[in-house]
């Protein structure tokens, strides 16, 4: 079974020593990312015809569902999926959807309540897409599950493989710094989403060469991109586009946060619904930036850092800890 840990490796791993173990944890590290099941097995038929839809859909999601969708208009914005999800929801560390589907039903801490993936999926096209949710039997959610189905086939149910979630980030002693994140973004960013963060246009104006990161068409505050951990487990893993890979990061830990701060600082304005509000305070993220919270530390602590302290304060008090 190719796309599972490899036991074998993992013991003769476990049996050297010194130098020997240190050079080979990364390749280690590499062999167990897992990769996804082989996209050219889509099958024929009804059912590969529902997949492969879904996969264009996660592609090319504003030409169908956008504010001009030629299938619909949903969504509020021009963004894509993959923009976020990339690869079409397959690139390791790449919020790629290879658990997603091994893991719904999920309870999820802001509803307090057991989500459907379907309920899931329109949470993003609600928050970061800013846009209204598709009718649970339309043609695009059918697709759209169907495509995240076909990436999960071989995950057993409730697994989580390694490369699903944001890549591992050492937290600083300090908060996370918007100044020093403005510099990193005017060197390293805006030379594809601009200084002023909104992107670039295609030249047809449907969609983006280069996807806003604020402004008004860009993800609300309530979306995970906007919380500083998770954005900067995915810039360090991922950006800039053309320099970072997960095997390879660009930024260090300390900069990607810097960045991902900036980025998300209070002087970037984005669209807000209201979708902010968790049912139950004590069950947010330790990065959740919006108060009140069932701990002792600060707003702005909560959304900047140190992340470090708070983490290891809810861990000491048996608190909800998920970031
Ligand atoms: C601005 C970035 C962004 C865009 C655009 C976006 N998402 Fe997401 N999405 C996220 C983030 C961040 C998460 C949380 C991932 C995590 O916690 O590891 C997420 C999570 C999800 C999940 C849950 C995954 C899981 O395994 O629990 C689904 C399903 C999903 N998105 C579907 C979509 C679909 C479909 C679209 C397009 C209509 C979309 N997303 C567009 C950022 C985005
Ligand atoms: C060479 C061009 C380029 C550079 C430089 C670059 N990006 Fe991106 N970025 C992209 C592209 C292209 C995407 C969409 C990826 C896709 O659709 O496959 C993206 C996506 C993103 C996203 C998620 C989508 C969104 O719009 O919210 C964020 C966040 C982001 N970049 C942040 C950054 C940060 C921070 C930096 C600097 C450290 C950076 N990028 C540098 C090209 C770039």
């Amino acid at each position: 079974m190719k796309y599972f840990l490899y036991p074998t490796f993992l013991l003769i791993l476990i049996s050297c020593s010194g130098d020997l173990n240190n050079n080979l944890s990364k390749i280690e590290i590499e062999e167990s990312v897992y990769l996804g099941p082989d996209t050219s097995k889509i099958p024929e038929g009804p059912e590969g015809e529902m997949i492969r839809y879904g996969k264009d859909l996660i592609v090319n999601t504003a030409y169908y569902i956008g504010p001009d969708g030629v299938n619909g208009q949903y969504l509020g914005n021009k963004m894509n999926c993959t923009n976020c999800h990339l690869d079409a929801g397959t690139r390791p560390y790449g919020f790629n959807f290879f658990s997603t589907y091994a893991n719904y039903p999920q309870y999820r801490s802001r509803e307090n309540s057991v989500l459907t993936i379907e309920q899931r999926i329109n949470n993003c096209v609600e928050r970061p897409h800013n846009g209204v949710p598709l009718p649970l039997d339309s043609k695009e959610m059918i697709a759209i599950t169907a495509y995240i189905q076909f990436l999960g086939r071989g995950v057993p149910i409730g697994e989580t493989m390694l490369g699903s979630q944001g890549i591992d980030l050492q937290f600083p002693d300090r908060a996370a710094d918007p100044e020093n994140g403005k510099a990193i973004f005017l060197a390293e960013c805006a030379s594809c989403h601009l200084t002023n963060g909104e992107g670039v246009f295609t030249p047809d104006e449907v969609t983006y060469v280069y996807p806003p990161i604020w402004g008004p068409y860009s993800y609300q505050p309530g979306s995970s991109m906007f919380r500083i951990i998770k954005a900067a487990r995915f810039i360090k893993a991922n950006m800039p586009n053309d320099k970072a890979t997960w095997q390879n990061p660009y930024l260090t830990d300390e900069q990607a946060l810097d960045v991902a701060a900036y980025i998300n600082s209070p002087e970037h304005f984005r669209p807000n619904n209201g979708g902010l509000d968790y049912k139950d305070s004590s069950t947010k993220y330790v990065d959740y930036p919006f108060g009140p919270y069932d701990d002792p530390f600060s707003q702005n602590q909560h959304k900047y850092g140190p992340f470090q302290e708070i983490i290891e304060y809810r861990k000491n008090h048996d608190l909800y800890l998920n970031y």
